[in-house]
């Protein structure tokens, strides 16, 4: 993913590098992270049992949809903001502004959730050397039964989730350049896990775990059953974010008319496949009622008589595999607002570039102090699951956007068409509507709070401070 560039009036000129193998590679570093190595196990042990490979399936159809209309966008726009300026140049600032909102929820409480992800793995790995992080540090303070429920769970803070995001927020400032060869080799770790893990469990499936496969409802609408397969297609749909990241390297894509496409659909199809296998693994070798805990994988693994040496393997995999997504996720988050800003949606200060460090240090700074308290204060399904519907939520506005485009801007040149326009982007609507649908009525009630809080922020501040788009529909180039 680029840095902001050299000039910050200037977008149109970082180097076109990137061929279809470092993009995928890009997708993948953003997509497998606390998805797959955290809530898969809550997902199975709370709402669907081994249906979560059916539920990553679905998922994984979702966003495919998603990512053709994703696709169509970023070769047309191929600038920092991603789904929020697409927005602003075809359905106007006040959509804008929702969808800028809701990737808030998708990057900034996406990161949060990945580092609480992070410190249960963190926290395993240390107890195997003997040096577990007290209880007081090591958790949210609160856990939530229904919609404003609080019980105290006797900790204090997760303080190692707000280390690391202290800490990579600091990389950020600095300015990292995630270069493609480093997220190569975060990559080539993760995906090594992915498959020993895979590899070397296989034979451990117990028949009797995977009996029955969807096991029967308890009567609960999202309890089991195919409503819990697809209320766990909604939380798992978190495994998949991170894809649409790709779209933002869409500037330094050798060739983004084939290559972003590529990027984004074969990283989607490996995680599918990965997934799917990985939480078959997973279910059968575990009994999937013993998965609902912090650090899901490495506790199955341990369990086995042959396999316990993956143990601290797979918790320095998840520890290297999710710092880098924290990582990703910030980035992006800081991208997201510095183009807001750029557009008066926000405070100036959040355009501002470092003299020396050439990094929009004050977007990255205040991302990562929200972030930390978020990570340090919440606990994680909360946190997952309301990253998962404003993400949704975003993705559906997206589809909704190239239609529109099509309509305003016939002629506008498209280097990538989404292919069958209208009938896949009103499938990629329905499965983002179908996936938030089965989530629960809680975490639309704090979807509802959010919306209100930025409507309130809309109103106050940026209805009045923002700049027409600079990408609007007359600016686009025709054919
Ligand atoms: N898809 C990313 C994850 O699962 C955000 O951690």
């Amino acid at each position: 993913m680029a840095d902001i560039p050299e000039n910050p009036n200037d977008e149109g000129d970082l180097k076109r590098s990137l061929g279809p193998i470092h993009l995928i590679s890009l997708g993948i570093g953003c997509i497998i992270g606390a998805g797959i190595f955290v809530l898969t196990g809550q997902a199975a042990a709370t709402f669907a049992g081994p249906g979560v490979v059916f539920s990553f399936a679905i998922a994984g159809l979702g966003c495919l949809f998603a990512g053709l209309c994703y696709s169509e966008f970023a070769s047309m726009i191929p600038v920092a903001g991603s789904a929020y300026t697409y927005t602003y140049a075809t359905l106007g600032k006040f959509v804008a502004w929702i969808i800028g909102w809701n990737l808030v929820l998708e990057y900034l409480a996406a990161s949060s959730t990945v580092a609480v992800g992070w410190s249960g793995y963190f926290n395993d790995f240390m107890s195997h050397l003997g040096y577990p992080i007290p209880a007081m540090f090591n958790g949210a303070p609160i856990a939530m039964h229904g919609f404003n429920e609080f019980v105290t769970t006797g900790s204090l803070i997760n303080l190692p989730a707000v280390l690391l995001v202290g800490f990579i927020s600091t990389i950020l400032v600095i300015g990292v350049t995630a270069s493609a060869n480093f997220n190569n080799a975060m990559v080539a770790i993760k995906l090594t896990i992915v498959l020993v893990v895979i590899f070397a469990c296989y034979s451990y499936i117990v028949p009797a775990n995977h009996v029955p496969f969807v096991p029967p409802s308890t009567g609960e609408i999202g309890h089991f059953g195919w409503t819990g397969v697809f209320r766990a297609t909604g939380v798992l749909f978190f495994s998949y974010i991170g894809f649409d990241a790709v779209s933002v390297a869409a500037q330094e894509a050798k060739n983004p008319q084939r290559d972003i496409p590529l990027g984004m659909l074969g990283s989607l199809a490996i995680c599918t496949a990965l997934y799917m296998v990985m939480s078959y693994v997973l279910t059968g070798i575990a009994p999937y009622q013993t998965l609902n805990v912090a650090h899901p994988v490495s506790k199955a693994v341990e369990a086995l008589p042959g396999t316990a040496w993956l143990t601290q393997y797979v918790n320095i995999g998840a520890v290297v595999g999710l710092a880098s997504v924290v990582l990703v996720l910030l980035l992006a988050q800081s991208r997201i607002f510095y183009a807001m800003g750029r557009d008066g949606m926000i405070p100036p200060a959040f355009h501002k570039i470092h003299p020396r460090f050439r990094t929009p240090y004050k977007s990255s700074i205040i991302t990562g102090i929200f972030s930390a308290i978020l990570a340090g204060f919440l606990p994680l399904d909360i946190l997952g699951q309301l990253v998962s519907i404003g993400t949704l939520a975003a993705f559906a506005i997206v589809c909704v956007g190239v239609m529109v485009l099509r309509i305003r801007a016939p002629h506008a040149k498209r280097p990538f068409k989404t292919p069958l326009v209208w009938i896949t982007a009103p499938l990629g609507i329905v499965m983002c509507l179908f996936m938030m649908g089965f989530l629960p009525l809680d975490t639309w009630l704090r979807l509802a709070v959010w919306t209100a809080i930025g409507l309130v922020v809309y109103y106050l501040y940026s209805s009045k401070h923002a700049k027409p788009s600079k990408y609007q529909v007359k600016n686009l180039a025709q054919e």
